[in-house]
């Protein structure tokens, strides 16, 4: 029978016989897979794994600085680049949906593809590529190997593309890489963390993405998630995220009229993301949560909670 215990050891050994002295670049992006495979592989060849940590300006508030303290507490060999104006400077003006994720796929591949030459002599390069996304087109965990699989055919190969690959979980379903992870004593709240998409808080802002926009959604973001961990209900819910609309409705405060932004609550519950129904959270909570966001994050003024299941809905608005 399978125990991640026993994998951890077989697949250490593969590793170290595999791979031996020479060096491994591998794209860490702060979700289960990527940290899952990080962990695995430093155990195995220690120092000789290189990882890179890329702030794409569009991860969730404080999202970089704590991951990254994170990993480097885990004692793993990590780099953090951020390249957050990069991002935000080629996405600004840009409002479809499908362009957006080809720029930021494109400049991912430029920011990794210049920190991998930083790595002298690497001949490898890992990724957390699991089961599911050796089956399906669209991964529901994101991460960099998803960005370089969708974006390999533009322009010539990055140098990083002709590496060797090394793949260890790809023979694994999510919750066998949540107990190796848990095997490996990776902390719980990295391993429970819900999944998040690569191009991150781009395609929860609708319409044209400006460096405001992006601050606005992480404070409503992060009211939303530490509500949902404080109420003990964020294991409950397979995703959840908050969008922030292309709209201005008309409010009032004080005597005040205000014609500011709508944002919209998204909480879903899933096992691969490829169905969701939404969750029916607390009313209490709600409006907890409503009044926190109108009252603490200037420029909404509204919230409204989506409703609506996949399919025909899909989980991001974009
Ligand atoms: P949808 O919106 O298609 O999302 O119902 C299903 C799952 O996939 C995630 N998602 C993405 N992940 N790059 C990613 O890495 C993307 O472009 C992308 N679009 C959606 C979404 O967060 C959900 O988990």
């Amino acid at each position: 029978t399978w125990t991640p215990d026993a994998f951890v050891d077989k697949t250490v050994a593969e590793l170290k016989q595999k791979i031996g002295n020479e060096k491994v670049i591998l794209g860490l992006s702060g979700g289960v897979d990527s940290s899952v495979a990080a962990v695995l592989l430093h155990k195995a060849i220690g120092k000789n794994l290189h990882c890179i940590f890329v702030n794409n300006g569009l991860l969730r508030k404080n999202e970089f600085t704590d991951v990254l303290k994170q990993y480097e507490g885990m004692g793993l060999n990590v780099k953090g680049v951020d390249a957050s104006a990069r991002f935000l400077d080629d996405l600004a003006g840009e409002s479809d949906p499908e362009t957006k994720r080809k720029t930021i796929g494109r400049v991912f591949i430029e920011v990794f593809d210049d920190e991998s030459h930083l790595v002298e002599n690497a001949t490898w390069l890992a990724q957390g590529t699991i089961y599911p996304d050796v089956i399906e087109s669209v991964s529901a965990t994101g991460g960099p190997s998803q960005t370089i699989k969708s974006h390999h055919n533009v322009g010539g190969l990055p140098d990083f593309m002709k590496l060797k690959v090394v793949e260890p979980l790809k023979m694994l379903f999510k919750d066998e890489v949540r107990r190796v992870g848990a095997s490996l004593g990776i902390d719980k709240s990295l391993l429970g963390r819900h999944p998040f998409p690569g191009p991150g808080l781009a395609i929860r802002i609708l319409g044209d993405i400006t460096p405001e926009k992006v601050a606005i959604l992480q404070e409503v973001d992060a009211i939303f998630i530490n509500g949902l961990k404080e109420w003990g209900l964020y294991d409950k819910v397979w995703q959840a995220g908050a969008m922030l609309l292309p709209v201005n409705s008309v409010g009032v405060m004080g005597d005040e009229r205000t014609y500011e932004k709508c944002v919209a609550l998204r909480a879903v519950e899933s096992t691969d993301g490829m169905t969701a129904d939404w969750v029916n959270l607390p009313y209490e909570f709600l409006q907890k949560t409503s009044n926190d966001i109108i009252n603490k994050v200037p420029g909404v003024n509204r919230v409204v909670y989506d409703i609506s299941s996949k399919p025909p809905a899909t989980i991001e608005w974009e």
